[in-house]
């Protein structure tokens, strides 16, 4: 925190850096065996804030693949739409690629402990470079809100898991209290390092895109340390002249859980209400009191993007087509393609304008989800079942014949 203004700390560049041959430099770590440039944040060091990267935490993260998704495009009314399926890290969520930088300055600075607070994605990630990095790990959750798969990683990685009553919201105040303590580091998305490794996934898309940006950019929110790294990786690529210009950044939450969303539609944007009492299925993103919200709010009004809401029917269906493609997604990821889908419809996105959605989490993040919606089962916060157009339920068979019926 800054002990100024009480805003979150943001690290800033010092002098000019000649990007000219870094196009060419990057291409090249790509064939390389050297463990900093298998992974897709170290490749891109330079912009990075270490002077020292030969003892990294990595577990070659990035390098995720942007793949085409002609039938998510085609459901919301587009002749194209790319993904980038940050759920295809490590261990499944894009956190991974912060926290290889945020983990790598813990052991600089000879953490004692390292903590999070989680919705679940933030918990395994932690866990499991926390263990390559033989540092004590320990993360506060919400009591059963916590997708199974989540969960099992962070136990298996060792952490201490640490089940609190409440919710997100509930866990993050007491993880803030616990890092006054010196020796405990604090690894949320309010730690800039995080911000510094989660902005390189704008540098590999660039690089995806032959430096050629798309018109939009659509990322899930909910503590909106994805679109504020985004947002810092694209102005810097464009201040530094490796772009020239940057897509508008469009941010995408939940109806029961949009507080950024709120924020937007309110006219004068003045003053920031937390929600207190977040409701979603898409249980990443529950999140009521979103840290990163001025930076994400900078990343939307410089980018000249939106910040919009889709309902629990909307981001079901969207997963399930997402799904279709072959690719698949936890839901906090599909309320892109249901954004998207609503955008289009809006006239806010038009042909022949380019799209590129981020799926933040993989699809075996939370199963059961997936298993309620194909059985017709799943059911919303406020109690009305999701109607699922696409249910694909378990067919009971007792022999080959019933196959060829
Ligand atoms: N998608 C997934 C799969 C997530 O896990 C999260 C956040 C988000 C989207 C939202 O990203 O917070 O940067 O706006 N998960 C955090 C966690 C809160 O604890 O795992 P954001």
């Amino acid at each position: 925190m800054c002990s100024r203004c009480g805003g979150l700390l943001d690290i800033e560049r010092r002098g000019e850096i000649d990007a000219s041959p870094l196009r060419e430099v990057w291409r090249q770590r790509r064939a390389s065996l050297d463990p900093r440039n298998r992974s897709g944040v170290w490749r891109f060091r330079e912009f990075l804030p270490f002077t020292d990267n030969t003892q990294i935490v990595s577990l070659s993260e990035g390098n995720t693949p942007l793949y085409d998704a002609p039938r998510s495009a085609d459901y919301c009314r587009l002749q194209q739409l790319k993904l980038k399926h940050q759920g295809c890290n490590p261990t499944g969520s894009f956190k991974d690629t912060g926290m290889t930088a945020a983990v790598t300055q813990a052991r600089k600075l000879g953490a004692r402990l390292v903590v999070c607070a989680s919705t679940g994605n933030t918990a395994a990630s932690l866990a499991a470079y926390a263990a390559r990095a033989d540092l004590l790990c320990a993360i506060v959750v919400p009591t059963g809100q916590v997708s199974h798969a989540k969960l099992a990683q962070a136990l298996d990685y060792g952490a201490k898991v640490l089940e609190v009553e409440g919710n997100f919201d509930t866990c993050m105040n007491l993880i803030r209290e616990l890092a006054e303590d010196e020796s405990v580091y604090l690894v949320n998305s309010i730690n800039p390092f995080r911000i510094e490794g989660q902005k390189t996934v704008a540098f590999e898309l660039a690089e995806q895109l032959e430096w050629r940006m798309p018109d939009h950019l659509i990322v899930p929110g909910g503590n909106l340390g994805n679109s504020s790294a985004f947002g810092k990786g694209f102005r810097e690529l464009f201040e530094s002249g490796l772009i020239d210009r940057q897509p508008k950044i469009t941010v995408v939450q939940a109806e029961g859980a949009a507080p950024f969303a709120k924020f937007y539609d309110d006219s004068g944007h003045e003053s920031f209400v937390n929600e207190e009492h977040p409701q979603t299925l898409a249980s990443a993103i529950k999140i009521g009191a979103p840290v990163s919200w001025q930076k994400a709010w900078r990343a939307v009004r410089e980018t000249g993007g939106s910040v919009i809401t889709v309902t629990e029917q909307e981001i079901a269906d969207a997963k399930a087509i997402i799904g279709r493609d072959g690719i698949g997604c936890e839901p906090a990821s599909a309320t892109t393609v249901a954004g998207i889908r609503k955008l289009v419809a809006q006239h806010e996105i038009k042909e022949p304008e380019t799209v590129v959605a981020v799926l933040t989490g993989h699809v075996l993040k939370d199963t059961d989800y997936v298993i309620k919606y194909h059985s017709e089962n799943l059911i919303a916060p406020e109690g009305a079942p999701i109607a699922p157009k696409f249910a694909n339920a378990p067919i009971r068979i007792q022999s080959v014949a019933d196959i060829l019926k």
